[in-house]
């Protein structure tokens, strides 16, 4: 069983160059918890040597042409073209251009959030982010229902929404989507091999239906640039999880970062079993060395920037 002891966590040991050094501000998990707005501050230039989230969030239509084959970051020699409808739907400038939050909620999908009422607390933040299109109407008293960026894994298409090959489908998709007015939507869709038909018909969605849905596709150089650098942290990840993208580009967009959510952990600091999903009964094989995602390593790293201060981790209930 894997309940996690915040003392035993993956020390981040701040490259001395780098000045990420803990300092009289760090900060506790207790009660009287505040931001450490140097450190935030610090970690925001030290990710800015190795990524601009700002234009790594996507890939712009200027900078591509229909037709042009695009190889997976993640399988190399596989590749595939950019579509017309998705050189249609791709922004003509960065998305989250001259944007700054003071305060950002990004909302992982854990079960933790079941019974959390974190739902208006997390509607509060001045910017809400959320992860593969998970559902908010039916469990808005605990995840909130406000969404200004959500991410969708071209599975997502499968597993959530029947590959769109129904009109009930169909119809599902069209409706979670025109909740997001025009958020964004973000897609890795050239990170690895597989489900590009599903994208697609997603898109071909978007366009028929006039959504104002603003989609995104990541650069293909952000996946190394965020394994690089939270290598040089000394956090080997294999494939950084959604929440980890999200929690990396934000740092960029926001001064104060408020992460909720995540647990990666079959039970609760009480020893009562968490769904994977708050939302559906996929299961996940933490310990797996054949899953795709190191989360418990994640948590981990998180819990420890958390107690410097640098974020905010909630995993408690909020009232
Ligand atoms: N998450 C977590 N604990 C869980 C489930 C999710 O901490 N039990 C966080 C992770 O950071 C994850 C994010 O919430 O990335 C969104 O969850 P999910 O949609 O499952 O994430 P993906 O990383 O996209 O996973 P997958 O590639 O398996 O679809």
């Amino acid at each position: 069983e894997l309940t996690p002891d915040p003392s035993s966590g993956t020390r981040l040991t701040p490259d001395p160059s780098s000045g990420t050094h803990l300092n009289s501000h760090q900060s506790r998990d207790t009660g009287n918890w505040t931001f450490n707005h140097t450190l935030a501050n610090l970690i925001r230039k030290d990710i800015l040597r190795f990524l601009d989230p700002v234009r790594d969030l996507s890939i712009l239509r200027g900078a591509v042409s229909p037709g042009d084959t695009v190889h997976y970051v993640l399988d190399r020699h596989s590749s595939t073209h950019i579509s017309d409808t998705l050189y249609r739907l791709l922004p003509s400038a960065p998305p989250l251009r001259r944007l700054h939050h003071h305060s950002c909620a990004i909302v992982g999908n854990s079960g933790i959030l079941l019974d959390s009422r974190c739902g208006p607390e997390i509607d509060r933040h001045d910017f809400v982010i959320r992860c593969n299109l998970a559902p908010v109407e039916e469990f808005s008293a605990d995840v909130g229902s406000r969404t200004d960026l959500v991410t969708m894994n071209p599975s997502v298409v499968q597993r959530a929404f029947g590959d769109l090959q129904t009109e009930e489908w169909r119809r599902r998709f069209t409706h979670r989507l025109k909740a997001l007015g025009d958020g964004v939507l973000w897609v890795p869709a050239f990170m690895a091999k597989g489900g590009e038909e599903r994208v697609e018909w997603a898109l071909q969605l978007i366009q028929e239906q006039g959504l104002e849905v603003r989609t995104a596709v990541p650069s293909l150089r952000l996946l190394h640039a965020v394994r690089g650098y939270w290598l040089t942290k000394h956090v080997p990840i294999k494939r950084p999880s959604t929440g980890l993208f999200m929690y990396t580009l934000a740092t960029r967009f926001c001064s104060q970062l408020h992460l909720y959510g995540f647990w990666p952990f079959p039970r609760d600091p009480r020893g009562a079993p968490v769904k994977y999903h708050y939302y559906d009964r996929l299961t996940y094989q933490y310990t797996s060395s054949s899953s795709p995602h190191t989360m418990p390593l994640e948590y981990r790293t998180l819990r420890t920037l958390h107690g410097q201060g640098a974020l905010r981790l909630h995993t408690g209930p909020c009232e």
